[in-house]
């Protein structure tokens, strides 16, 4: 008897590389599809849409499946994110957020940041975009829009980046020791730089968290407040560092549209949409059932879990034509990257903006490099980013 194929298979290597003929196929065969774990995985775009935004699916981990009684500390600290929150919880966290960081005067200050990274490597034969370019940006803008001393922001990245692995189902025991020892110094370290803030600058973002309310009048607690900025370090790096390499990638291996790009600088925010749909940085998100009920015509139970495949939603043709290709003449750019609905990125502003400032600031200035040697993707799909980008003067 064959054995049935398996469609879903994000940690194989050629679908790591390049996951969406996997996702096209799993398309083809309908909107959700049941893998071995149970499972399911949704690709079309509709699908995916519907489960980032009906009520029934929650963000919340049931039972806290993927931590042990090791990881006490860091699930406490990870319990208060955001994300991870619903309902009146998620409204006042939302609420006190949108309140004390509205992104208002920020281009300035990425453009500062993007322009003292970039100056230096005109001249250069060989840089990594990724270590050279990406790498540098994120953190050091969050620091600054939090009123943390900048000095510091290579350890907050350092920290954030550990923390990181323990959305990991399959993480080892060692390493969820390594993201424990993490989340403790983090929130220990923003404990004192929030008691700082509060005496010496209450007017820093940090401690406007504390002092400031919701429209309803409601707080956020000292905990909340420090998972908030932590969450913010974890969301905000990655993601962002990840898209630039895809970005940078996707261009080099398109000249003209490189060269179009380099041309008229005016293109920037059509072209930014369409690279954040091509190849997002965040390929999926998770959901589960928080009560039995009907999808596509298949029966999910309570406690399921399900996967809106964003990257795959993103090329679905029955919404984008052509999806493989890039497009800057799109008519319409309502591509889910950034999510949709109650969760849907608060840090969408801020990443538009970063990547805009750096993909005009390489289309200007650094397009005579091209792709050196052979790349390497980052083992994990979700997070679809490169390890390393090297690139060659030419
Ligand atoms: C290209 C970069 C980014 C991508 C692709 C991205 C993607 C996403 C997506 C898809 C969600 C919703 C997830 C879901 O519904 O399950 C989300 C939520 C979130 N993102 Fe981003 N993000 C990016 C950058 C950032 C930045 C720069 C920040 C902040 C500094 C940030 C902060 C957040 C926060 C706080 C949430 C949770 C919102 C909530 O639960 O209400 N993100 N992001």
């Amino acid at each position: 008897m064959k054995r049935p194929e398996r469609l879903w298979q994000p940690y194989l290597p050629k679908n790591v590389y390049d996951p969406y003929p996997m996702y096209d196929r799993l398309r083809d065969e309908g909107g959700l599809y049941k893998d071995i774990t149970g499972s399911w995985i949704a690709t079309r775009y509709d699908t995916v849409r519907f489960l980032l935004t009906d009520e029934h699916f929650k963000t919340q981990i049931p039972n806290h499946k993927f931590h042990t009684k090791q990881a006490s500390y860091s699930t406490r600290v990870m319990d208060a994110w955001i994300l991870l929150r619903e309902g009146q919880v998620h409204k006042r966290l939302r609420g006190v957020a949108t309140n004390v960081i509205d992104w208002q005067g920020i281009e300035a200050i990425v453009q500062e940041v993007v322009d003292q990274n970039l100056a230096p490597l005109k001249s250069k034969s060989a840089i990594d975009a990724v270590k050279d370019i990406a790498l540098l940006t994120p953190t050091r803008i969050i620091t600054r829009i939090l009123g943390l001393p900048i000095q510091d922001a290579p350890r907050c990245k350092s920290w954030a980046g550990v923390l990181l692995w323990a959305v990991n189902p399959y993480i080892t025991p060692q390493k969820l020791a390594l993201v424990e020892q993490n989340a403790r110094e983090f929130a220990t370290y923003l404990d004192g730089i929030l008691d700082q803030c509060e005496k010496e600058r209450p007017d820093s973002a940090i401690a406007r968290l504390l002092n400031t309310p919701d429209d309803d009048g409601n707080y956020m607690t000292r905990e909340e407040v420090i998972s908030f900025v932590i969450f913010l370090y974890t969301s905000g790096e990655e993601t962002v560092v990840n898209f630039i390499g895809n970005a940078i990638y996707a261009l080099l291996k398109a000249p003209d549209k490189m060269a179009a790009l380099a041309a008229d600088p005016s293109l920037i925010n059509i072209a930014t949409e369409e690279l954040l749909r091509l190849d997002s940085s965040l390929q999926y998100s998770i959901r589960f059932a928080s009560v039995d009920i009907e999808v596509e015509g298949e029966k999910i139970r309570k406690g399921d879990l399900v996967i809106p495949v964003i990257g795959a939603a993103n090329r679905d043709p029955e919404v984008f034509e052509d999806p493989h290709q890039i497009n800057f003449k799109r008519k319409k750019y309502n591509h889910l990257t950034f999510g949709v609905g109650r969760h849907y990125c608060f840090g969408a502003r801020l990443a538009r903006i970063e990547s805009r400032a750096v993909l005009k600031g390489f289309a200007e200035n650094l397009s005579h490099f091209r792709l050196d040697a052979l790349v390497k993707r980052n083992p994990n799909i979700m997070f679809r980013g490169f390890k390393a980008l090297p690139l060659k003067a030419v």
